[in-house]
């Protein structure tokens, strides 16, 4: 530990999506619903979706590895993994799923943290607060999700909107004096904890009473949460900027979470950044929780839509409901 706060570098960031394609005239298949009118509601067009066994721990384990070979780092590296999952397979730490995935021969800890969709910037937030004191150094967030195992694939406001996918960054301290972690913030408030819910009721024990298993698919009032979205996630945004002492003519790039798009039309209007500003990808991903920051931030930096000695701001809302933002430097070699 040092009495000095320890800034934090940004090293590494990678992604991975699975390949299965469902576009929305695939879903018509399912139930009665349009590419029309879900397009025209969310900006979606088609999702990705795993398929047989692949699933949420697959897809992390390559996010990780991108994010580390971008990095330059070893998994023997890393001093900490924090995994973020909103649809997390294994509830007992998708985290320690991703540490054995890369083979790690050090104990270091792994853990996760349920953040939902703002699940990414909750886990930087976290991050930074270990780099800071010194505590650990190099650290591995991964977010991933594989919402379409965890759908209800008759709830046509709910299903017509999430993809999986998965996302992840290094971050380690940084050896220049530069934060690239200019401010980070992270809210929650639990009485909207009805809007979006993943109850994991279980049953109790038959000798106590009889009982039936529960089917435990996510459940979304959509009205709810984007009459709560668009009033509050703006101006949050807007706030944020302006405690930094920044205006949007300072920032490069807005890296949101991808759940809709007029949700996201919302924020840039409030900021009034141009659209060449605004990184989405949306239309082709739909929304994959708390990995869609970080997909839209890796991909738009392998891409070249998101160039780097830039200055971006994250900012997402999931269940809970949480929110939070961050605005970070992106540096040259990260992706
Ligand atoms: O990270 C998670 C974040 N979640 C979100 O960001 C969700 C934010 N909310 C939304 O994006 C929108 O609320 C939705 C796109 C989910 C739904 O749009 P909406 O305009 O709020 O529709 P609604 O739920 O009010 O439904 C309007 C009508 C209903 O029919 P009636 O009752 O008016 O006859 C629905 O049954 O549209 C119907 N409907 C559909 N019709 C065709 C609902 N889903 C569909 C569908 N296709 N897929």
């Amino acid at each position: 530990m040092t009495d000095k706060l320890i800034p934090l570098r940004i090293a590494g960031v990678g992604y991975s999506l699975p390949e299965t394609v469902v576009t929305n005239d695939d879903l018509t298949k399912l139930y009665e619903t349009s590419d029309e009118w879900i397009y025209s509601r969310t900006g979606i067009k088609e999702r990705r979706l795993v398929s047989g066994n692949e699933n949420a721990i697959d897809l992390g384990e390559i996010a990780a590895k991108n994010a580390l070979k971008k990095a330059g780092m070893k998994a023997d590296d890393l001093d900490m993994i924090i995994a973020a999952s909103t649809a997390p397979i294994e509830l007992y730490s998708m985290g320690c799923q991703i540490q054995k995935r890369l083979d790690m021969t050090k104990q270091v800890p792994a853990f996760d943290v349920s953040a939902a969709c703002t699940g990414l910037i909750y886990c930087l937030s976290i991050a930074k607060g270990f780099v800071a004191s010194g505590m650990y150094k190099n650290i591995l967030i991964v977010a991933t999700d594989n919402n379409s195992k965890l759908l209800d694939w008759t709830d046509r406001g709910t299903s017509i909107l999430f993809g999986d996918g998965a996302g992840a960054m290094v971050v380690t301290a940084s050896d220049d004096g530069v934060d690239d972690i200019i401010t980070i913030d992270i809210k929650s408030d639990g009485k909207y904890d009805h809007l979006i819910s993943l109850p994991f009721d279980g049953k109790n024990c038959p000798l106590v009473e009889p009982n039936e298993v529960h089917p435990s698919l996510i459940k979304m009032n959509g009205k709810g949460v984007y009459a709560f979205v668009a009033k509050i996630l703006p101006k949050y945004v807007e706030e944020l900027l302006q405690k930094t002492g920044l205006t949007s003519d300072d920032i490069d790039y807005l890296i949101p979470h991808q759940a809709n798009i007029r949700i996201i039309q919302a924020v840039q209007e409030r900021l009034g950044m141009p659209e060449e500003k605004v990184v989405t990808n949306i239309k082709y991903y739909g929304n994959t929780s708390a990995a869609s920051i970080p997909i839209a931030l890796a991909e738009g930096v392998e891409k070249g839509s998101v160039k780097l000695g830039s200055t971006a701001l994250l900012c997402g809302f999931g269940a809970g409901m949480t929110w939070g933002g961050a605005i970070i430097r992106l540096r040259e070699g990260i992706c």
